[in-house]
């Protein structure tokens, strides 16, 4: 037990960190220690996977998590609370003598127009170059995974995918294959101080990524472009902050115009293997989505 690799692994009950866990969890000489924010959703790990609470609102359950910690997955909100929330980690992180941080980041960030997001990330990335320690920073466009466990389900609900992505094309990655190139890059040497940018196979529209999703549930599930203000109306009347509206649709709005087509071979070149396709994606979860999309959407107003 003494001789293995410590990895932390934030935000383990999310979509990414989720992934990163259960796959890691299969690497042998790694103990993999989850940083647990919501206690209900522990039951998410996977049962060899020791957890830990872990709250950025609460620097102690952070320091303590990360004793005895050798290496690090760090990710933390995308929002605005992103660059606090990665101060709170790195301070902590500081005081160990890391081997590894393997962070999640935001795609292209220095593209032109740049969104809040995009800040928001090289904000981070800067304080993790600024500790001294090996890093890789993933920076993947949108994840597939929003539509079964994220941001979109609600939509799926509804059998519409109501956002104003217009035709915009995106290299849609699907989390397992982050999350693979992630146990690479923590536990392969080479990938010291690089910088990835992992896509899926192709850039695709939310109308494609409609149509997969019809394929897969048997429901017809449309995508209807909203207009910048329908979106902003929208997200603030299921209660979201008025930033994050403004954060998302910069996000989007440069996929909508175009700037996120950028199509990678990062995934193969450090896994081995070819990103599944979004139709693979939503094949794969047919039974999830089936789900979703049979299930009534939240009333008007309701908090998501
Ligand atoms: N989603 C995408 O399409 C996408 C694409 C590219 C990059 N990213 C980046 O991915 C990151 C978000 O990860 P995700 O997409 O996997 O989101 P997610 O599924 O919402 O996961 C976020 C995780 O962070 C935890 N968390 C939230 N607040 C916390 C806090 N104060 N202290 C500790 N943990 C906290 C959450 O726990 P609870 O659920 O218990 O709150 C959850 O486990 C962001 O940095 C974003 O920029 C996302």
């Amino acid at each position: 037990m003494g001789s293995e690799t410590v990895i932390l692994v934030t935000g383990a009950t999310g979509m990414a960190g989720g992934d990163v866990c259960a796959q890691l969890a299969e690497v042998p000489g790694v103990e993999v220690r989850a940083a647990v924010h919501s206690p209900e959703k522990q039951g998410l790990l996977p049962e060899t996977v020791a957890a830990v609470p872990f709250s950025t609102d609460d620097p102690a359950t952070v320091e303590a998590a990360f004793e005895g910690v050798d290496k690090l997955f760090l990710l933390t909100p995308g929002g605005p609370l992103g660059p606090p929330a990665t101060r709170v980690v790195m301070d902590a992180a500081k005081k160990r003598p890391l081997q590894a941080i393997v962070k999640l980041s935001s795609f292209d960030p220095h593209g032109e127009p740049q969104a809040p997001t995009d800040l928001w990330a090289l904000e981070t990335e800067a304080m993790v170059r600024e500790a001294g320690v090996p890093f890789t920073f993933l920076r993947p466009p949108w994840f597939n995974q929003n539509f079964t466990r994220g941001y979109f389900v609600p939509m799926v609900m509804q059998n519409m995918l109501a956002m104003p992505f217009g035709e915009g094309r995106a290299g849609w990655l699907d989390t397992r294959d982050l999350a693979a190139m992630v146990v690479k890059a923590l536990t392969v040497d080479n990938h010291e101080n690089k910088i990835y940018t992992p896509t899926g196979p192709a850039a695709i529209s939310l109308t494609e990524i409609a149509d997969s999703l019809s394929r897969a549930t048997g429901r017809q599930i449309g995508f209807m472009h909203l207009t910048d203000e329908q979106w902003v109306e929208a997200m603030l009347a299921v209660g979201r902050p008025e930033v994050e509206a403004h954060a998302t649709l910069a996000l989007i709005s440069k996929t909508r115009d175009g700037h996120a087509t950028q199509i990678t071979d990062d995934v193969e070149r450090v896994t081995g293997r070819k990103p599944r396709s979004f139709e693979d994606f939503a094949g794969d979860h047919a039974e999830a989505l089936t789900g979703i999309a049979n299930t009534p959407p939240p009333p008007p107003g309701a908090a998501q």
